[in-house]
């Protein structure tokens, strides 16, 4: 496996690629692998000749109050990992590369409209940092193929918004959720987590299973049933950010015609962040 840093090499390597007619798949990260990570890699090989991965702790997608100083960073982990899968090449560019101008003077994408609303309005920027990001990125890799978590969902519906929307050359595809024995959702942000912390952790995903088992039962009294949920993770603990229906292809509260619903929640356990959605049909 290939570690680069520079970008006009990796531009060189992309080209010799081409010329050679090889598949190029794309999974970029933020490093600290877990398995969710490790099964972007391991579907985007079944599709592609060549797979690249790129670590970025992005600090554009960061808010001032956030975790980007204390994000785990554990490089020569990560490449190893990523060797043993057959990853072709790991691209690990530098912030002053990335962000040649300072970070005012950046040049941004932003998806209106989807990018302001449930995460986007509890992180202001967010979707914004998201979408520039990767975009200088599939710049820089020109990848026929991207794979990204559907863990984090509502960023997997704003990058294909934004490939859609800018005319990119390539196909976005979304990985189902890896979940650990109990359930959690795999997360760089989980190991924040106190041992107690851990262990109610997966409340999280319970209720929205809860929900979901409520929905297709015929309930449809949302509201209530959103407000019975954050009272239970309130008892256990937890500090509900957002619990919310949507529709699943436009993140718009559900009409009645609405069948593919997703339920999405971010909850705080301490100052840890926790993220979990279902997509379901009903
Ligand atoms: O999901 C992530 O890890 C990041 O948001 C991404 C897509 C790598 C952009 O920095």
């Amino acid at each position: 496996m290939q570690v680069i840093s520079d970008i006009p090499l990796l531009r060189q390597q992309r080209r010799e690629w081409q010329n050679n007619g090889r598949v190029i798949a794309f999974v970029p990260t933020m490093g600290n692998l877990h398995q969710g990570h490790l099964n972007l890699v391991r579907e985007a090989k079944k599709h592609a000749d060549e797979v690249v991965v790129s670590i970025f702790v992005n600090p554009m997608q960061f808010g001032p109050d956030e975790d980007l100083e204390a994000y785990p960073r554990t490089l020569e982990r990560d490449a190893l990992l990523l060797e043993e899968l057959g990853v072709s090449l790991l691209f690990v560019p530098k912030v002053a590369d990335i962000y040649a101008r300072g970070l005012e003077q950046q040049t941004f994408v932003e998806v209106p409209g989807i990018s302001y609303m449930i995460c986007g309005a509890s992180r202001p920027g967010h979707f914004r940092g998201v979408a520039t990001i990767v975009c200088k990125l599939f710049n820089m890799v020109q990848p026929n193929l991207a794979f990204f978590g559907e863990k984090d969902f509502q960023q997997l519906q704003v990058i294909k918004a934004m490939v859609t929307d800018l005319s990119m050359n390539l196909q976005v595809f979304g990985v189902p959720t890896t979940r650990e024995d109990d359930g959690l959702a795999m997360s760089s942000r989980n190991q924040y987590l106190t041992a107690q912390q851990r262990l109610i952790a997966p409340i999280l995903y319970a209720q929205l299973q809860a929900l979901v088992a409520s929905i297709k039962q015929g309930r449809r009294d949302f509201s209530k049933l959103v407000s019975a949920c954050k009272a239970h993770l309130l008892e256990h603990g937890f500090s509900p950010d957002y619990i919310e229906v949507r529709a699943a292809q436009t993140l718009m509260p559900p009409s009645h015609e609405d069948t593919d619903l997703v339920i999405l929640a971010a909850a705080f356990l301490g100052k840890t962040r926790l993220i979990d959605n279902i997509q379901f049909q009903f």
